[in-house]
């Protein structure tokens, strides 16, 4: 069990927490490079807890600060984005993309500009996202490993969807893989589904066996199920240190991808997922279909956004939300057509770890066998934060991001027998990679 101590401990993500200060090593994508237009705008962005502006200068390059102006704290969101910085304009002052101040001139010479700066954060753009680091070390690591972003940018497929409530559920929601026979698929008869919908398998059995191991990355576990003559269909999944997923949602062999449950504070999070669009996966399938060709219900696909305001929490926001009860539909619930009653994938689950309120109250849990997952994802997470806060010791992969190359996540179906890690590697092996960089530095 999780005592209200350690949950308390795993959840809180602002500065000088044990989560955040966990957190603060890693690089963060904090959102899309086309959300910041050259001498456009500022964008108000929380990330950890901490209220923030991101601009583009005139050269193109990103800036993400403090918002508050290091002058008397007035909010650079008013500010003025033009040649080369962003100015306050309470009192003119004037930062660059770095921080630094450009122009003091309510000052009378001499000014005292170059003792002043804004605190401002690392930043790159990789995959048509803007990655932040908020740590204060003074050499930053490169971006992490992940197999998805050696793929060309053409070839990647990015979005962000926010979720009202605390990370680590709506993480957990990712590794706890036995929902998905009852909140995605409990109306689903295995009668009516074709031999070769993908699916299938894991609504033959509901409730199937799992190995989980601590891996360099994070977790991994693999649910497995006979699949007829001594065959298994297996499932891998991972969680990657510090707020990241991989779902067995698609083909082993092609299923680069990596899920960011990005923290915005303790009660919001930002989903950002990255895919090959090429990979065989739920994106790239036709929606699942009875045999008889009609789509099984509550597996839709898209979703309907409301459009983004300038709140800090104003980003990609679902247009069914808790303020509709994530427009459930009776009906259908009590019809069999759709278990949940909610239409998409995504949003059930959504509904399901927003529901658990803003953040879980982790002493009414009763955890099961079948999560263990769940539970040792939350003991490798806070032995890592209490080691980096005791000892000083860096997490896992915060300064070796090599980790996560292999890390891969999917279904597939094999003959090669119960071992789990001989046939992790042995289907690694066989699968579709990107052609292996030099070790980027971070650009
Ligand atoms: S508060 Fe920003 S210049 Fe004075
Ligand atoms: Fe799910």
């Amino acid at each position: 069990m999780t005592t209200a101590k350690q949950g308390e401990e795993l959840t809180r993500v602002g500065p000088g927490t044990v989560i955040g200060e966990l957190m603060r090593c890693y690089w963060i994508p904090a959102l899309m490079s086309s959300e910041l237009v050259r001498d456009g705008e500022p964008r108000r962005i929380m990330l950890l807890g901490e209220k923030l502006i991101a601009f583009r200068d005139s050269d193109g390059r990103v800036g993400v600060m403090d918002h508050r102006c290091p002058h008397r704290c007035a909010s650079l969101f008013l500010g003025r984005n033009e040649e080369g910085g962003l100015r306050c304009i309470y009192h003119g002052w004037k930062f660059d993309v770095a921080g630094n101040c450009l122009d003091m001139p309510s000052v009378p010479p001499p000014d005292f500009k170059q003792k002043v700066k804004a605190r401002a954060y690392r930043v790159v753009e990789r995959a048509g996202v803007v990655w932040v680091h908020m740590g204060t070390q003074a050499e930053v690591p490169p971006l992490p490993a992940f197999e998805i972003l050696d793929v060309p940018d053409d070839e990647i497929r990015v979005s962000f969807i926010q979720r009202d409530c605390n990370y680590l559920q709506a993480l957990e929601g990712e590794i706890d893989t036995s929902h998905f026979g009852f909140l995605h698929a409990g109306h689903v008869n295995v009668e009516n589904v074709s031999e070769d919908e993908p699916l299938r398998h894991t609504i033959i059995d509901r409730a199937p066996k799992y190995h989980v191991t601590d891996t360099p990355w994070g977790t991994q576990y693999a649910g497995y199920r006979p699949a007829g003559a001594s065959r298994t269909y297996w499932r891998f999944g991972n969680f990657l240190f510090p707020f990241w997923t991989q779902a067995p949602n698609g083909e082993f062999a092609s299923h680069m991808h990596a899920r960011g449950w990005v923290p915005l504070d303790d009660t919001h999070t930002m989903f950002v997922f990255f895919w090959w669009k090429h990979a065989v996966s739920a994106m790239s399938l036709p929606q699942p279909a009875f045999t008889d060709g009609m789509p099984i219900g509550g597996t839709g696909r898209g979703n309907e956004f409301l459009p983004n305001t300038s709140d800090w929490l104003g980003r990609w926001r679902l247009a069914a939300n808790a303020g509709n009860d994530w427009r459930i539909d009776r009906v259908a619930q009590q019809n069999g057509s759709i278990y949940s009653g909610i239409d998409g994938i995504h949003l059930q689950d959504q509904a399901i770890t927003e529901s658990m309120g803003p953040i879980v109250d982790h002493e009414l849990e009763h955890l099961a066998p079948s999560d263990q997952m769940i539970t040792r994802t939350r003991r490798r997470l806070l032995i890592a934060a209490q080691a980096l806060r005791d000892r000083g010791v860096v997490p896992p992969g915060a300064d070796n991001p090599c980790v996560y190359r292999e890390a891969r996540s999917g279904y597939f179906v094999s003959s090669e027998g119960n071992d789990w890690r001989g046939v992790y590697a042995s289907q690694l092996a066989e699968a579709i990679h990107p052609p292996l960089p030099a070790m980027r530095a971070a650009e």
